[in-house]
């Protein structure tokens, strides 16, 4: 790969511009962090445009605008056909399932890494953005990415390209990991709140119940509230820390949650140690829904700036948005539990319309398949779009094993009714016409019963 990322590299310094095109979620903006930075660092000038998902009438466009270098971090596998044909000199750093061929392709699945869990967008556009220069201390912002896509729940931990680059991170002093509470917000949110907001595990008797979940830590002797502030998990002393982790899984076993849903309380957790504590930034899942809250609401440009290092106005803005989105996450999942997740043979979904934003629906059809649906079928949800109708596939790693690839289905049954979608085996999107959803689902629902057959 860095020798592939070398001669795209000769291509970069040949130009004084370079048009940046990146996807809106937080393995898009922390890719375009990466090569912003580094074109900066290089003295070379760049646009930066960020784009919900690369279809055929923005390769035109940026056909038209006619720069003398594109290049596509996060996308641009799946089109590599359309923007060779479009005629667009372009560098394609991407981690998708690729379709076609390009001249300057740089592509973990082409190097025989798994895109989808060994290595993100960021970490394949921190390869490239080593061989611009010298980017070595990106290597937080590449995880980021990574935890955003979350290729580390694969196995429990990042693997493959991944975990080189966070070994070499790790040595640099730019990141550590450990193994901790996996539950969200622990540098920033106080510690019934970690409880009180978990999705995935649900915890039975705790998950959405604040009274429950600030009794739980009374009854354990966990000192918090009154005049102090609430502490957050980084506040507490390793003894308590302790005591929450056991008292938790002991809860959860009592309740009867299954087993390997207790484990995932445990993981293997990563912080950025060149931000302050306390801090979003400072752990690599709060970083990613931080920048998520961004550009998914058409703030990228408040994410860019984070992740390019901005901490003043850009992060008070984000902090804003992050409101905004858990807001909306909570609201979403609410909404697929009273309306229900409809059966089908081989695929369970739900219609949102017009009330989740269609840029946000895969994250909480992800959190559903945890909290609300069944794990033994993917989940797929619709949301209107402007173009269409979004839809958004999550799977489980379960499912993989037993022959699962939604990439290939949603791009299938898309592609049978006029639509396009594609992604990994894990994760895939698609944006189909209207008229076609109904047609959409029963294909799609045939398409992912013949992979189930086939192993
Ligand atoms: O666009 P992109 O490839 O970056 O998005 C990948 C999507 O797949 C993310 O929304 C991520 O959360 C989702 N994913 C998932 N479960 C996994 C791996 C990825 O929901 N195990
Ligand atoms: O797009 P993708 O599926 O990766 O997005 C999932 C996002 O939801 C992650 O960024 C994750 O950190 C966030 N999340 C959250 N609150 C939770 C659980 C997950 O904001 N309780
Ligand atoms: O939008 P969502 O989070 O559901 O996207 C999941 C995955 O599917 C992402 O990797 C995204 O890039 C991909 N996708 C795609 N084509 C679309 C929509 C999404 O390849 N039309
Ligand atoms: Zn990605």
């Amino acid at each position: 790969m860095k020798e592939h990322a070398r001669e795209c590299n000769t291509e970069i310094q040949k130009h004084e511009s370079v048009y940046v095109v990146s996807h809106i979620d937080a393995d898009g903006l922390t890719s375009a962090g990466i090569i912003c930075k580094a074109l900066q660092r290089a003295g070379i000038n760049y646009e930066m445009r960020f784009v919900k998902q690369l279809d055929d009438n923005i390769i035109e466009d940026i056909a038209n605008i006619n720069p003398e270098l594109a290049i596509f971090t996060d996308l641009g596998s799946g089109m590599l056909d359309s923007i060779t044909a479009k005629g667009i000199n372009a560098i394609v750093s991407d981690h998708h399932q690729p379709r076609g061929e390009g001249k300057y392709h740089l592509n973990p699945h082409l190097f025989g890494a798994n895109g989808s869990y060994q290595l993100s967008g960021s970490g394949t556009t921190y390869i490239l953005a080593n061989e611009i220069g010298q980017n070595r201390d990106l290597v937080d912002i590449a995880m980021v990415g990574a935890i955003g896509d979350m290729q580390h729940l694969k196995k429990g931990q990042l693997t493959g390209v991944n975990r080189l680059l966070l070994e070499e991170g790790v040595k640099n002093g730019h990141l550590s990991y450990e193994k901790d509470l996996t539950l969200f917000g622990k540098q920033t949110r106080p510690v019934y709140k970690l409880l009180q907001f978990s999705s995935d595990p649900f915890l039975p008797g705790l998950s959405g119940d604040e009274d429950a979940c600030i009794g739980f830590l009374h009854d354990m002797n966990i000192r918090f509230g009154g005049d102090e502030r609430w502490r957050r998990w980084i506040d507490l002393e390793s003894a308590e820390k302790q005591r929450i982790i056991s008292g938790v899984m002991q809860h959860c076993i009592k309740s009867g949650l299954q087993p390997f849903k207790v484990e995932r309380l445990i993981g293997e957790v990563y912080v950025l140690l060149n931000e302050r504590e306390g801090t979003e930034m400072r752990d690599a899942s709060e970083f990613s829904t931080l920048l998520n809250a961004t550009a998914r609401y058409d703030h990228a440009e408040t994410g860019l700036a984070v992740c390019m290092g901005e901490r003043g106005k850009a992060y008070e803005d984000a902090k804003k948005l992050l409101g905004e989105h858990r807001q909306n996450l909570v609201n979403g999942l609410k909404l697929v539990k009273e309306n229900g997740i409809i059966q089908l043979d081989h695929i369970q979904y739900f219609d949102a319309g017009n009330k989740i934003k269609e840029t946000i629906v895969g994250i909480i059809a992800g959190m559903s398949i945890t909290s609300a649906g069944r794990r033994d079928k993917p989940i797929i949800a619709f949301a209107d779009s402007d173009d269409g109708v979004k839809v958004s596939a999550r799977g489980t790693q379960d499912l993989i094993r037993k022959g699962l690839n939604l990439s290939q289905a949603m791009s299938d049954a898309a592609g049978f009714v006029n639509g396009a979608g594609g992604g990994h085996d894990i994760a895939a999107g698609a944006t189909i016409p209207a008229t076609g959803r109904n047609e959409f689902l029963n294909k799609l629902d045939e398409i992912i019963g013949t992979q189930f057959q086939k192993n």
